[in-house]
């Protein structure tokens, strides 16, 4: 497999089509993909954080974040029903259960209240929405002022970021993009462990 197919819904044509056939794949394949934890784990999150994970497939990072925000709620968003589907009996025996949610949305127009999170988790995502440029406005309406937003990306295998073409592998570009939404604070950095290299860009919506 090369890296452009990973992440991807894994169709014949490797064209962004995410359905029940589709999604099975992807989440047999890479539905624990190390890069979700090391994202959380990254995050530093606190125990009353409201985290949500935009994009969270069949929602890995958002049961381990809901391990560490014991006296606040994580939050998993995504578009495509049969993640949802997944992620919700996935997590149904799990500990943190209660602290857990999983909402069928898109990026582009999350289905959440402004202001209702401290942190926004975007992991081998961003380069999947339709619209990064509308998703970014959403990410910054439901943070909190003082909130951060996190986006994580495994390495590809030539040492490039994401697995997108175009602008959204080129870490300069993104960095720009972020910022375009008033974003400040931007860093990156590179996170390795025995199974993954995470990339990782953290930014700040400004206290006001
Ligand atoms: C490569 S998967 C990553 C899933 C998960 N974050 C992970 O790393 O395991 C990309 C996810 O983006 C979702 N997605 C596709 N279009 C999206 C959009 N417009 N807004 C948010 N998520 C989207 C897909 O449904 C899919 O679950």
């Amino acid at each position: 497999m090369t890296h452009d197919a990973k992440h991807t819904a894994g169709n014949a044509e490797e064209t962004e089509v995410w359905n029940d056939e589709t999604v099975e794949q992807y989440v047999a394949k890479w539905g624990k993909d190390p890069t979700n934890r090391m994202t959380v784990e990254a995050a530093g999150l606190g125990p009353k954080d409201v985290v949500v994970d935009v994009g969270c497939g069949s929602g890995e990072a958002v049961r381990v974040a809901a391990e560490r925000v014991v006296h606040g709620r994580a939050i998993g968003v995504d578009p495509t029903p049969a993640m949802i589907r997944i992620a919700t009996e996935q997590t149904r025996e799990h500990a943190c259960a209660e602290r857990i949610q999983f909402i069928e949305g898109p990026a582009e127009k999350l289905p959440l209240e402004s202001g209702s999170a401290n942190v926004v988790l975007a992991i081998n995502s961003l380069h999947h929405w339709a619209q990064p440029d509308a998703g970014l406005a959403e990410v910054w309406r439901v943070l909190v002022p003082g909130g951060r937003f996190l986006i994580g990306d495994e390495e590809t295998e030539n040492g490039g970021w994401s697995h997108a073409e175009g602008d959204l592998s080129d870490p300069v570009k993104i960095r720009h993009l972020v910022e375009s939404h008033g974003f400040e604070s931007v860093c990156t950095s590179r996170h390795t462990d025995a199974d993954a290299v995470l990339l990782l860009m953290e930014s700040n919506k400004p206290a006001r």
